[in-house]
This record gives structure tokens, sequence and C-alpha cells, in this order.
């Protein structure tokens, strides 16, 4: 059985990092859009997180205020330099980020991905508005907040319609079908999603039973 494992070591940390954005012009439109939509999953779950954390949570922000004006760039004009570089800074601030927590998006995705070989930041976007509805009552407050900031209209309803106007302008599947998962394991993935680290970071408490039913709605 394949698994996804997250392993943490300061030691594995690089010296050094060259964000390059002219480096990232020739990647094929689906792994601007997957990885862009990682990005943004990094920082929406960080954000999210209950953790303590008030740099990350600043970060987390900004990330997703960059993803939002620059990943459409980028996607419709790759040779968009100044969107790529911003798309960069993006990507390394929800890694920074997510030292706040990640949460359901990446518990899900992690075993779908393992399983079916799906791309891991397209899974993302496909589960997200469930992961956000799964966990309205806990953060539909900061939610808010973020939208304001982003200038999005309409508090926790209007980031959740926002989100799902990006997947569809991005051409992201609505559902996990659409990228060949099947509903005869979700036994197995529920239990391999419960055995994730991420799950502990996620601002509503995850157990077989809503594990189950996310699987259920994404698929
Ligand atoms: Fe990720």
């Amino acid at each position: 059985m394949h698994v996804k494992k997250i392993i943490f070591h300061p030691k594995v940390l690089p010296s050094v990092v060259i964000c390059d954005p002219e480096l990232t012009v020739g990647m094929p439109k689906i792994i601007t859009i997957g990885t862009g939509m990682d990005a943004f999953a990094h920082c929406l779950e960080a954000f999210s997180s209950p953790h303590y954390h008030p740099m990350s949570q600043g970060i987390a922000l900004e990330g997703m205020r960059l993803v939002k004006e620059y990943l459409p760039r980028a996607v419709a004009d790759p040779g968009d330099l100044e969107a790529r570089a911003h798309m960069m800074s993006a990507a390394m601030m929800g890694a920074t980020g997510f030292q706040k927590g990640l949460g359901a998006i990446h518990a899900l995705s992690h075993p779908i991905g393992a399983v079916y070989n799906t791309h891991h930041g397209m899974t993302n976007a496909v589960v997200m508005p469930a992961c956000l509805e799964l966990n309205r009552p806990a953060i539909e407050g900061v939610i808010g907040e973020a939208a304001e900031y982003l200038g999005i209209k309409g508090g926790f309803d209007g980031f959740f319609d926002y989100v799902l106007k990006l997947r569809s302008d991005l051409n992201v599947p609505d559902k996990l079908r659409e990228m060949g998962v099947g509903d005869n394991r979700i036994a197995e993935l529920t239990e391999m999603a419960l055995n994730d680290p991420s799950c502990g970071g996620n601002p509503v408490e995850l157990n077989a039973e809503n594990v189950e039913a996310l699987f259920r709605a994404c698929i």
C-alpha cells in the first residue's frame, strides 16, 4: 500500500533556496494551477488552524491575497513574470505559514494522492469547499475577517463563493471521480486520513464519521 508521510526535521531544511520565477515559466498549465491551489490551501488551512502563531497568521493571510491577485494572471499568461514571482512568494509563504497547522484538506488529499496518484494541489482544490463547509462553525468569524482583507464582500459566504468561482475559472474538477477516484475504498481512505498529522490543525475535530462524510461529499 502506498502511504504519503510528512517528515520534518531541521536538518532537512535547505540552507539556500533559489526562487527564480523564470524557472517556472515552462510549467504545464495544469501544474501552474495545481501548485497555485496548493499554495492557497496551505495559506487557508494555516490561517484557519486554531493553534497560536500570529506570525504565521499574517503570512498566511497575505499569501492568500497574492494567490487571489496573481494565480489567474499566471495561468492566463504563463510568461507573466510579475505574476510568477508573486506566486513563488505565495508558495513560500504557504509553507512558512503552515507551521501553524494544516487541516482536513491535506488530511484527505494525502491518502487520495497515495492511493490514486492524483496531483496533490489539484486534489486539495477539489476537496476545499467541502472542508470549508465542515469547518464553518469554527471559522466563520476569522474567514469573514480574511474576506474583508482580500476585498471579498459577504463574509464567509462571499469567501466560499470566491473559492467556487476560482476553481471553475481554473477548470478544477468539481468532484474527485473526475480524477479517477472511486467510492469503493472510502473506509481505507478514512483510516489513512485520520492517521495523517494534518488532522491536528483542523478547526473542527476530525473523526471517522465526519471524515467519511467528507470523502462521500467529495467523490
Ligand atoms: Fe500541500
